[in-house]
C-alpha cells in the first residue's frame, strides 16, 4: 500500500476517534415505573368478551395507540405473532437481518412476501410489528411533510417527543458508519448535521431504536407506558374480518367487533370479541385496523369493504362497495451498491447514517447485513422519496394468514426512471469516494459512469425495496381526515396503509407519532361524553 494510502487510514481513523469523543454523551430513556400488560396466546380469554376499542395488529403504530387509548378505555389488542420478548433474532443487534433469512409461511417473526413485480420484500409478523424487524433508523418527517398532510404541529411535536422519551437513543457509530459518513460527505451531500432526528439536507446521524447495549427496544415497549389493567393483548390470533350489527340505520354499517382464528392453523374454529355498546351510541369506541399496508387493506376486503367486483371473485359478501381500498399502492424504489469484493463474516451494522440529498428526493444509507449464517455483504442503498409509480392490493386467498398479491410498478413512469439513473450515478460517486475505496482497500467494479440507456436498464434490473412500502386505505379515498373509514360507523385505520405518501425519510418515526397522535386525538374528542360503564377486562 502506497504511503499516501497509509496516511489517508490514518487520518480517517483519528477523525473517528474525535468524532466519538465529541459526540455528547446522551440520557437513556428511564425504564422506571412501567407496568407491562397482559400477554395471553390464549383465545378463551378474550372470546365473547367486549371492549371500549379493538386494536388489530400489534405493529409499529398499533402499540403507541393502544397504549394511549388504555389511559382511559379499556383495550383488546390482537396480534397474529407471538412475543418479542426473549427472542436474541429480535433484541440483540448482532443478529440484526437474521430474521428475514429465516422465513417461514405461518410463523416466522418476518413474514416473506414477493410483488407482482417480483421484488421480495418482508413484512413483521410478531409484537412490535415491522419495528422488531427492521433497521431501527428513527427519523422524524420533515415540517413540510405535516404541513402538507395537516396534522396539528404542536401536537405531532409533543407525540414524537413522547415516543423518543421511551424506546429511541442516540448511536455510536460503528468505523463503518463513519466510513459511509465521510463516503456521503465526499460525495457533496452537504452539509454535515452531526446527530439529527430531523429530517434535513445533508448528510446526518439518525436515531435509533437499538440501546447502549445494542437491545432492540420496538414498539411493544410502548405499552408499558398505559394502564396495565385496560390493555390485554392476544397473541398468535389471526383476525380474519370485522362484524357488522344486521340492523344498521339506512345504508351505514355499524361495527359490532371481530372475528380471528388462532394463527397456527391448528383449528378451523373462529372466535370473536365485541365492542362495548354504551347506551349512548355517540360514546361508542372503534375497531382500529393497525395491521399494516398489506394487512389493513387485506382485513377490509376480506370484511366486504372494497372494489365489489373483486369480493365478488371470491365470494365474499359486500358490505360497502370503497373502491379505494388496495389502491393507491407504493413502494419506493430502491437501488443498492454492493462494495465488498466478496461474502465474508462481519458483524451485521444497521444504518446509521443518512445522506439526504438536495430537495430531499433521494435518501442513502449503508450497512451490513447477513446473506447466510456466516456472511455478511456490506451495500450502500439509495432511494427515490417521491415515486410517482404506484400499484393495487387484491386478495389471493380468503386465508387471513396468507399474503395478499401487491404490485408495485416500480419505475413504471418515466420520471422514476429518470431520477433511478441519477441515484445509480450517486451510488456509484460514493463507492468510488476516497473513504470507502481506502476502507476496503480497493476500487469498486461497478460500471455506472455509462449510457442513459444502460443507466435505465440497470435501475429496470435491479431495483429493490428499502421496505417502505405504504397505502391501500389512504387518507381521502379510504378513511377520513379523523382516520375513521367511509360510510361505516365504529371502524378506523391507522398505520401506513393511510399513507398516500411515505414522510420521506425512513417511516417508522412518524407511524411511531401517528399512533400516539391519534389516540391523543381520540381520548381529547370524547374528554367530554360518558365513558361507558363496563368494568375493565381483567
Ligand atoms: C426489513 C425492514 C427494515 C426496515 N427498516 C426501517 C428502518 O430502519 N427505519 C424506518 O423508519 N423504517 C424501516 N422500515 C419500515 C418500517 O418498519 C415500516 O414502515 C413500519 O414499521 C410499518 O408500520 P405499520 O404500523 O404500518 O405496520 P407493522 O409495524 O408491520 O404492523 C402491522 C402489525 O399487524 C399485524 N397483523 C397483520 N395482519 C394481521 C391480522 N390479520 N390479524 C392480526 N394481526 C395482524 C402484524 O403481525 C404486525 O405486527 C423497515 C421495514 C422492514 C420490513
Ligand atoms: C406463538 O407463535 C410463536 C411463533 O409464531 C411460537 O413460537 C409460540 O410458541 C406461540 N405461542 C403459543 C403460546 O402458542
Ligand atoms: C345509501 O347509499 C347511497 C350511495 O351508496 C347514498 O346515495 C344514499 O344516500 C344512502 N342512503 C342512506 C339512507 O344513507
Ligand atoms: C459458510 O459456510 C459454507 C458451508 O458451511 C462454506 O462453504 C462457506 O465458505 C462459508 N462462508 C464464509 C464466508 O465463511
Ligand atoms: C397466490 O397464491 C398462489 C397459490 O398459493 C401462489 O402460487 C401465488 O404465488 C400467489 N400470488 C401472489 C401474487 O402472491
Ligand atoms: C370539553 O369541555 C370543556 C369544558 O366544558 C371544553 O373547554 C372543551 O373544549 C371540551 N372538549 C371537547 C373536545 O369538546
Ligand atoms: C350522548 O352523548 C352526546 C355527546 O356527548 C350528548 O350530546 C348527548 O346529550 C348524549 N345523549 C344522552 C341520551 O345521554
Amino acid at each position: 500500500m502506497k504511503l499516501r494510502h497509509i496516511l489517508y487510514r490514518y487520518v480517517l481513523f483519528t477523525a473517528f476517534l474525535f468524532l466519538q469523543l465529541v459526540r455528547l454523551s446522551h440520557s437513556f430513556p428511564s425504564t422506571q415505573g412501567k407496568n407491562p400488560p397482559y400477554l395471553t396466546s390464549d383465545v378463551e380469554d378474550v372470546s365473547g368478551k367486549s371492549f371500549d376499542y379493538i386494536v388489530v395488529g400489534g405493529g409499529t403504530a398499533g402499540c403507541p395507540l393502544a397504549a394511549t387509548l388504555s389511559e382511559r378505555f379499556s383495550v383488546l389488542v390482537i396480534e397474529r405473532g407471538g412475543s418479542p420478548y426473549g427472542n436474541p433474532m429480535v433484541s440483540d443487534k448482532i443478529y440484526y437481518g437474521f430474521p428475514l433469512l429465516q422465513s417461514d409461511e405461518f410463523s416466522s417473526v418476518a413474514q416473506s412476501f414477493v410483488s407482482k413485480d417480483g421484488v421480495k420484500n418482508h413484512r413483521g409478523r410478531v409484537l412490535g410489528g415491522s419495528s422488531a424487524i427492521n433497521g431501527g433508523i428513527y427519523s422524524r418527517a420533515s415540517y413540510d411533510f405535516v404541513k402538507t398532510v395537516g396534522w396539528d404541529e404542536e401536537l405531532v411535536k409533543e407525540a414524537y417527543e413522547w415516543v423518543e422519551s421511551n424506546i429511541v437513543f442516540k448511536p455510536e457509530l460503528t468505523i463503518w458508519q463513519s466510513v459511509v459518513e465521510f463516503g456521503l460527505l465526499e460525495a457533496g451531500i452537504l452539509p454535515y448535521n452531526g446527530f439529527s432526528m430531523e429530517h434535513i439536507e445533508g448528510t446526518k446521524i439518525s436515531g435509533t431504536l437499538f440501546d447502549e447495549y445494542g437491545i432492540r427496544h420496538t414498539s411493544a415497549d410502548l405499552l408499558e407506558t398505559g394502564n396495565s389493567e385496560n390493555i390485554i393483548v392476544l397473541l398468535n390470533a389471526t383476525v380474519k374480518n370485522i362484524i357488522f350489527h344486521v340492523n344498521g340505520k339506512g345504508n351505514e354499517s355499524i361495527v359490532r367487533g371481530v372475528r380471528f382464528i388462532k394463527s397456527d392453523g391448528s383449528t378451523s374454529q373462529t372466535y370473536e370479541a365485541y365492542l362495548n355498546q354504551p347506551e349512548n351510541s355517540s360514546s361508542r369506541g372503534d375497531v382500529i385496523l393497525s395491521a399494516g399496508a398489506l394487512g389493513s387493506p387485506q382485513i377490509l376486503l376480506l370484511s366486504g369493504i372494497g372494489p365489489e367486483k373483486h369480493l365478488k371473485n371470491f365470494g365474499i359478501p359486500p358490505v360497502l362497495n370503497l373502491k379505494g381500498v388496495g389502491k393507491e399502492m407504493k413502494d419506493n424504489p430502491g437501488i443498492a451498491l454492493l462494495v465488498d469484493t466478496k461474502p465474508l463474516y462481519r458483524f451485521p451494522d444497521t444504518p446509521q447514517v443518512a445522506g439526504i440529498t438536495k430537495d430531499m428526493k433521494f435518501i442513502v444509507e449503508g450497512g451490513i447485513i447477513p446473506i447466510s449464517f456466516n456472511a455478511t455483504r456490506m451495500p450502500i442503498a439509495i432511494k427515490l422519496a417521491f415515486p410517482e409509480s404506484k400499484g393495487t392490493l387484491e386478495l389471493n386467498s380468503t386465508d387471513p394468514r396468507q399474503n395478499p398479491a401487491v404490485e408495485f410498478h416500480y419505475l413504471e413512469k418515466e420520471k422514476d426512471l429518470e431520477e433511478c439513473t441519477k441515484m445509480a450515478q450517486l451510488l456509484s460517486k460514493i463507492a468510488r469516494s476516497q473513504s470507502v475505496v481506502l476502507f476496503l482497500g480497493k476500487e469498486p467494479q461497478d460500471n455506472l459512469m455509462s449510457s442513459q440507456d444502460e443507466l435505465k436498464n440497470f435501475c429496470k434490473k435491479n431495483v429493490r425495496t428499502y421496505y417502505h412500502y405504504h397505502g391501500g386505505s389512504t387518507v381521502g379515498s379510504v378513511v377520513d381526515d379523523d382516520y375513521k373509514v367511509y360510510g361505516i360507523k365504529g371502524l378506523r385505520v391507522i398505520d401506513g396503509s393511510t399513507f398516500l405518501e411515505s414522510p420521506g425519510t425512513n417511516p417508522m418515526a412518524t407511524l411511531l407519532m401517528l399512533g400516539r397522535y391519534q389516540g391523543i386525538k381520540i381520548v381529547r374528542e370524547r374528554e367530554n361524553t360518558t365513558v361507558s360503564s363496563s368494568p375493565p377486562p381483567l
